[in-house]
């Protein structure tokens, strides 16, 4: 393994990072793939070290995949349950992370729907903070697990058109991946209802597209995204029946893509909302691929965060 040229504390968002920064990223994450294909998947990186996942959304991958990579890392995990915790009980954000850090913790993984919540943790706690999605903002892992996906199956990450599809206002993938896409000096297509892809995004180097099919068009990754219900997306257009017509992926519109093209989504996915079941199941498909990559890229943060670089890979 490389030595380590990672100088941060924490992980915020791909906007704090460095072109190298997320190269850095990366290749450790290659690294620890094969760590991941062995019969016993285990290294000793994070040995003696606790991490402590503090979701306080609900989450089943980013949170399983984040607990995965801790343990094969051979670090101490718990998993702190907001909706039996004390903050239930009125308790502050900021008390209950005191309280977790008096047991001397090592790195915090905070999922929170305030967007900020990440940052405002590192105003005050001594652990490295990890953003596993902070409301509206960011979801750095994501991007970069993207990243490696696209690098993967593409064999670059320059040169490219990204078309990112759908709930742009409501995603926290969608902008990582913009500021990542925009670090790396590629072409960005925005698409979906103006109600979900306000033109101001254009500020941030991408070219927004109303209509599906010149905004994939020629695209060497097509990333879709989930509407988010849950933020109260289904108000910002007239039915999902009028969406699905207009901005779901089906065979006709992703051949419009570049021939190479590889189709995206982090998931969960609406079958036949957001994706057309087909499509979903293809060959251009990569979205299971970027699930294993997610683990891959989540123990090379923790690892360059706090771990021991001799310890790495043995
Ligand atoms: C994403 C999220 O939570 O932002 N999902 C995830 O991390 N697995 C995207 C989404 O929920 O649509």
């Amino acid at each position: 393994m490389k030595d380590r040229t990672f100088r941060q504390d924490h992980l915020l968002g791909i906007e704090h990072l460095s072109v190298d920064d997320i190269e850095t990223i990366l290749e450790t994450a290659e690294a620890f793939i094969e760590v991941s294909s062995r019969d016993v998947k285990k290294v000793p990186a994070l040995k003696g070290k606790t991490v402590v996942n503090l979701f306080f959304e609900n989450s089943t991958r980013t949170r399983s995949s984040f607990e995965i990579a801790a343990k094969r890392l051979s670090a101490d995990l718990i998993n702190f349950n907001s909706s039996v915790s004390s903050l239930k009980k009125g308790e502050t954000l900021k008390d209950t992370v005191l309280t977790l850090e008096a047991m001397n913790p090592h790195i915090i993984v905070i999922r929170h729907s305030a967007s900020g919540a990440p940052h405002y943790l590192t105003t005050f706690a001594r652990s490295s903070i990890v953003n596993a999605g902070d409301g509206f903002h960011e979801h750095p892992t994501q991007a970069l697990l993207d990243a490696l996906t696209i690098r993967q199956r593409l064999k670059t990450l320059r040169g490219l058109k990204v078309a990112i599809v759908g709930d742009i206002l409501h995603s926290r993938v969608a902008l990582s991946n913009i500021l990542l896409h925009q670090k790396l000096g590629n072409e960005i297509a925005l698409v979906g209802p103006p109600s979900l892809v306000p033109v101001e995004f254009e500020k941030l180097g991408a070219t927004v597209y109303y209509d599906i099919r010149r905004g994939v068009k020629n695209a060497d990754v097509v990333m879709m995204l989930r509407v988010q219900a849950e933020r109260g997306a289904r108000n910002y257009f007239p039915s999902i029946r009028e969406y699905r017509n207009l901005f779901a992926i089906d065979r006709p519109i992703f051949a419009l893509a570049a021939r190479r093209a590889i189709l995206m989504h982090p998931g969960p996915i609406n079958r036949d909302v957001e994706i057309e079941t087909s499509m979903a199941d293809s060959d251009q498909s990569v979205i299971l691929q970027q699930v294993t990559n997610g683990i891959a890229v989540r123990m090379a943060v923790l690892y360059l965060l706090k771990g021991e670089i001799h310890e790495a890979l043995n």
